[in-house]
């Protein structure tokens, strides 16, 4: 099976696949069902991230592809992302998603968050102290990001970067990176549309990567509003995808494609991971991309703090 998507070269000559699988809030078995779902549809980029639990479940899968000869190692590109309680031990974050996905070498780490959070040995991702409030530790991105940098030279690191960081902060980091991020992870859909960010990021060099291009409908319902509009029952969208024969959902994550940022759009379910792949064989119209940018509402799903 032949890779879905075209690559896109990053600003370290490194070559990788701008459409994806995003993998978070699944059970081990939806998880490995889902990748060999996608692998079988030709995906070859994976999102993973040492917080969503499921490394070695994603390992496992691409390990028993390489052992039965399906797929070789340097045909996947695998994304993981060093949690935030790691920010002063950024070796021993990369060491355990490293173990966890038994795959010789990582070939994107992200640093998942801007903020750091001191390991309180409270339990759950985001450790708060004693009375209760978040702790929040306070470690300059530079720092962290020098210790992701050490990680390139040995070898088992191809590519680094950044998630949820805003243009401030990218425009900070580069001033005293000795290596570029290659790319930015971040919220971003036709309701938020991120285009400051990704003029600074261009500027750079550094891609934007496009996470919940659907607007994640699946999120946890902490984050839920329901007074939110729904961007897959958009009328916008769904006279589109009428237009042109496809569903909500391509017509969302071709747009996105045809900025240039790359997706990672999530499904456990094998019939939306074909669907979602379906997007390289049709193109919007100017007229129609520029319907879809005037939904452009500010609305950001996930709240990040910086
Ligand atoms: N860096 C970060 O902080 C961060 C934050 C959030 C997400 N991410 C990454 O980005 C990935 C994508 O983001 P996301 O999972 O939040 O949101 P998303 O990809 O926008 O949406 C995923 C949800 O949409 C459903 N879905 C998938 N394809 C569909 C289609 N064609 N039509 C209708 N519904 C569809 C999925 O359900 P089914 O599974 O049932 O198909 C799932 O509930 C994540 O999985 C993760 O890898 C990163």
């Amino acid at each position: 099976m032949a890779m879905v998507g075209p690559f896109i070269t990053f600003n370290n000559g490194v070559k990788f696949p701008q459409f994806g699988l995003g993998t978070w809030q699944s059970t081990k078995e939806e998880c490995q069902t889902a990748i060999r779902a996608a692998l079988d549809a030709g995906y070859r980029h994976f999102d993973s991230a040492f917080a969503y639990g499921n490394e070695a479940d994603i390992g496992e899968v691409i390990n028993e592809y390489i052992k039965a000869g399906k797929i070789e190692r340097e045909d996947v590109f695998i994304t993981t992302k060093l949690w935030s309680t790691f920010h002063d031990k950024v070796e021993e974050g990369f060491k355990k998603s490293l173990d966890n996905l038994n795959l010789g070498y990582i070939d994107l780490f992200l640093c998942h968050n801007p903020m750091a959070f001191e390991d309180t040995g409270s339990s759950g991702l985001f450790p708060t102290k004693a009375d209760g409030s978040p702790a929040i530790k306070n470690i300059p991105i530079e720092t962290s990001w020098a210790d992701m940098e050490k990680l390139v030279a040995t070898g088992k690191c191809k590519s680094i970067g950044v998630s949820n960081y805003g243009p401030k902060q990218i425009e900070r980091l580069v001033q005293k990176a000795k290596i570029k991020p290659v790319t930015n992870q971040v919220e971003c859909h036709a309701y938020f549309p991120q285009d400051e960010l990704y003029t600074v990021c261009k500027k750079h060099k550094i891609t934007l990567t496009s996470y919940a291009t659907l607007a994640s409908p699946g999120r946890p319902a902490y984050i839920v509003d329901d007074k939110h509009p729904i961007l897959l029952q958009d009328p916008v969208i769904k006279k589109l995808a009428e237009k042109y024969k496809k569903s909500a959902g391509q017509i969302l994550l071709r747009q996105m494609v045809q900025r240039g940022i790359l997706v990672i759009p999530k499904s456990v379910n094998p019939k939306r991971i074909k669907e979602n792949s379906e997007i390289f064989d049709f193109e919007l119209s100017p007229a129609d991309v520029k319907q879809i940018e005037s939904l452009n509402k500010s609305l950001q799903l996930f709240k990040v703090e910086r």
